[in-house]
């Protein structure tokens, strides 16, 4: 293939990756959003990225965090610096399992979910809400159920299934997921938890990117006295 018949290819290949915008905030040159991604009700930080096929309703996305390819997310808090893996959902919204006679929607919801409702108003509390803090990374495909808070720093394994609170710099796996250890000692966890880094200026943490590399050496410069 002529050179410059393939830099045509992979220029439309890069085009498709990172997305033809046309919703209002794909306007702002420092988010990147994908194709085909539903946004509604959401608030993007700047610097954040949505990857193709993504579905989020009513959610808060804080600076440096990306959800990758066929994320979903409704009624959630992401903190900054968080990295969300693939087919990712976050929230799911639930059915009545006790008490009321059946799951369905047209018993209690007035929301038409098969097209038409029975019921005159909400009887059932449909949805919940997940607050995921900062520096988390969740693997692809796992599942964060409503109600839950991801601690920072916490990492939950790909394929995992979130049904308690994650603990922060815990590390999470499993169906249903549960801590396979800690990522730091208990000292070094609170240390980062005090220091809270994410909080910094855009400034300081890019002057200190390289600092990032090592735990000890960063609790070492940054430990008063
Ligand atoms: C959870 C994860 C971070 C593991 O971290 P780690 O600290 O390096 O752990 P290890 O690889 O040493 O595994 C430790 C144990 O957990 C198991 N394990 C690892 N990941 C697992 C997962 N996702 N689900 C279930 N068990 C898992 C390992 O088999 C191993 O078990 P063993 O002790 O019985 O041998 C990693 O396996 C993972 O899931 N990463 C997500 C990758 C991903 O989705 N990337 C794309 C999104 S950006």
């Amino acid at each position: 293939m002529k050179a410059i018949t393939l830099l045509k290819k992979i220029k439309g290949k890069v085009k498709g990756i990172v997305g033809n915008n046309s919703l209002p905030e794909q306007a702002h040159s420092k988010k990147r959003i994908g194709e085909r991604v539903t946004l509604s009700n959401c608030r993007l930080a700047d610097h954040v990225s949505v990857g193709n096929d993504c579905y989020l309703h009513n959610v808060s996305l804080g600076s440096y965090s990306f959800l990758a390819m066929r994320a979903t997310a409704m009624n959630t808090i992401i903190g900054r610096f968080c990295s969300i893996g693939q087919g990712t959902s976050i929230c799911l919204g639930s059915h009545p399992t006790h008490t009321f006679v059946s799951s369905s929607p047209v018993f209690y919801s007035p929301y038409r979910q098969c097209g038409t409702t029975f019921s005159d108003g909400s009887y059932y509390d449909e949805m919940g809400t997940v607050e995921i803090g900062n520096d988390v990374w969740i693997g692809a495909n796992a599942v964060i159920m409503d109600n839950i808070k991801i601690g920072h720093g916490a990492v939950v394994g790909a394929g995992a299934i979130v049904t308690k609170d994650v603990p922060p710099y815990a590390i999470v796996v499993g169906m249903p997921a549960k801590v396979l250890k800690y990522r730091f000692s208990e000292d070094q966890i609170q240390f980062l938890l005090d220091f809270q880094w994410w909080n910094k200026s855009d400034q300081w943490i890019r002057d200190s990117y390289k600092d990032f590399h090592d735990l000890d050496s960063f609790i070492k410069k940054y430990s008063d006295g």
